[in-house]
């Protein structure tokens, strides 16, 4: 059974709000391709926009460039290998898919490959901003299709769980690590009076 639902897009920007690594999929011309990326958020919520940093050495750039259409896929606790793999290994020369048995299935707005294991996965169309690209690296895209796994996203909201410790989001420390959400506190509006 699938855990995977829709998400609305006027909640879309929820998914990416507190700061996850995220793996960034493409496709273009018979190449499909993922990379690891710890900077990505949310630039607008109507219509929903995000952005990206995809530096000019990756594969996954000429990709995007060519094909003006990412995913940004979110990876879980139980997916930190895979996420540090295709962190550390260009599909410039091999397919990461085949060399790894990535699973995945196909977006349903523009096709894209999305990473089966994942918590939530956006479809994006790329906003081209020449300048931005070049100078620093920053993509920038419109969500067109978004879904999350309702056993951690649901109603519009993350429920990080002790009983769903797995399926919690990778914030990427450095050197091959990750935090996750260890509690939830609540901030309420102080009260001068
Ligand atoms: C946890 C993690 C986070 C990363 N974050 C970014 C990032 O935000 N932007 C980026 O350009 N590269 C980032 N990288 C590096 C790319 O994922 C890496 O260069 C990758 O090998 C590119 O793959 P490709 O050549 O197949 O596109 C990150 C790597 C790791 C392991």
């Amino acid at each position: 059974m699938t855990h995977r639902r829709p998400v609305a897009l006027a909640h879309a920007c929820r998914l990416i709000n507190h700061g996850p690594t995220v793996l960034v999929s493409v496709s273009h011309e018979g190449r499909r391709n993922v990379m690891a990326a710890a900077w990505s958020m949310p630039v607008e919520f109507t219509p929903p926009r995000v952005a990206v940093v995809i530096d000019k050495s990756t594969f996954t750039r000429g990709l995007v460039l060519g094909s003006g259409l990412f995913a940004l896929c979110i990876p879980c606790r139980a997916l930190a290998d895979l996420t540090t793999t295709v962190g550390r290994t260009s599909g410039r020369d091999e397919d990461k898919f085949a060399r790894h048995t990535i699973a995945s299935f196909t977006g349903p707005a523009l096709g894209l490959p999305l990473i089966e294991g994942c918590v939530a996965w956006m479809e994006c169309r790329r906003i081209a901003e020449p300048h931005s690209e070049a100078a620093y690296d920053t993509f920038f895209g419109e969500v067109v299709s978004a879904q999350a796994d309702d056993r951690v996203f649901a109603e519009g909201r993350w429920s990080l769980r002790a009983d769903n410790a797995d399926l919690h989001t990778l914030h990427h420390l450095g050197g091959g690590q990750y935090g996750v959400v260890d509690s939830v506190v609540s901030g309420k509006v102080l009260d001068p009076t």
